[in-house]
């Protein structure tokens, strides 16, 4: 954790300037800038004999990223957006002709579209929990749309418009209880408030950069565990979906089943290593001063 004054020095805004809308878009911090200033020197200037420091660094990223959940490294997926990572979840699980969606009419439309979206393609029955008037979101309401139907109940942990939280342990502990994903949206949260260190870990995570962990616009992440990973069908294919850019094609071959699952292509380089360098702020990961 570290100071306001600390953190002031940390961002490039303007002197003058008073920003207080990172809920919409935050300031990139100097670190986020140099991570990216690093990798544009190292490609400007010797391209493909450096990809293995680039890479190296990238993967690194990672790290920054699991820590502000407590996950490992290894179940962080770099996606194109947090709306990336939710359609990735949405589109890529397996459903059942008149299973339940659960979510609520107050959530940010790339945490309501892709869900729609599944919905259409899957005749899944989308429940929609009708927030209060003044925007609360009542827990019991919530527990009581889950049932033996529901497939997912997709939530944001803090949500966009009324910075209601969701309580993240009751929910996913009712969703064990029927066998159901809780797929969470913590782009509002994290870097912010600390994640709830009791709540049992969701089973995915979305995230994204460029609000309250000061990073660049442009880059999501996806946090599972291998088990959860397995169980859904990447939306995109490429080389790294079944091995490394050296491999032949082997017709049949199975996928990976590490990160690198949803991952296509070559590296999402500027936003992990920035969005990664902005976190890690003061030596610290996330949470800004409360
Ligand atoms: C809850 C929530 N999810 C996601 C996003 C943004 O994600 P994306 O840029 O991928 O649409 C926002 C931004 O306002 C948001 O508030």
């Amino acid at each position: 954790m570290i100071g306001a004054h600390e953190l002031r020095g940390q961002l490039a805004l303007a002197e003058d300037h008073i920003h207080l809308n990172n809920a919409g878009v935050g300031p990139l911090t100097r670190a986020g800038q140099e991570a990216m200033h690093r990798m544009a020197r190292l490609q400007s200037e010797q391209a493909f004999a450096t990809i293995e420091e680039i890479i190296d660094v990238y993967n690194g990223s990672r790290a920054a990223f699991g820590a502000l959940v407590g996950a490992p490294a290894e179940n962080v997926s770099m996606m194109q957006t947090c709306a990336a990572a939710i359609s990735q979840v949405a589109l890529g699980l397996d459903y059942e002709c008149g299973q339940e969606i659960v979510f609520c009419d107050q959530e940010y439309p790339s945490n309501a579209y892709p869900w729609y979206e599944a919905a259409r393609r899957h005749q899944l029955v989308p429940r929609l929990i009708t927030s209060e008037a003044d925007f609360d979101l009542d827990l019991e309401k919530v527990l009581s749309a889950i049932g033996n139907k529901t497939k997912v109940v997709a939530l944001s942990w803090v949500q966009y418009q009324s910075g209601t939280c969701s309580d993240l342990k009751t929910i996913k502990s009712e969703c064990d209880r029927v066998g159901a994903w809780l797929v969470v949206d913590a782009i509002q949260g994290l870097g912010v408030i600390p994640f709830p260190e009791d709540a049992v870990m969701p089973d995915a995570i979305c995230g994204g950069t460029h609000k309250w962990l000061c990073g660049p616009l442009g880059h999501g992440f996806l946090i599972m565990d291998e088990e959860k990973r397995a169980q859904l069908s990447p939306l995109l294919h490429g080389a790294i979906t079944y091995g490394t850019p050296e491999d032949l094609v082997e017709p049949g071959k199975a996928m990976r089943t590490d990160c690198g699952r949803f991952e296509p292509g070559n590296p999402l380089l500027w936003g992990g290593v920035a969005g990664a360098g902005a976190g890690r702020r003061g030596g610290t990961i996330g949470n800004l001063p409360t």
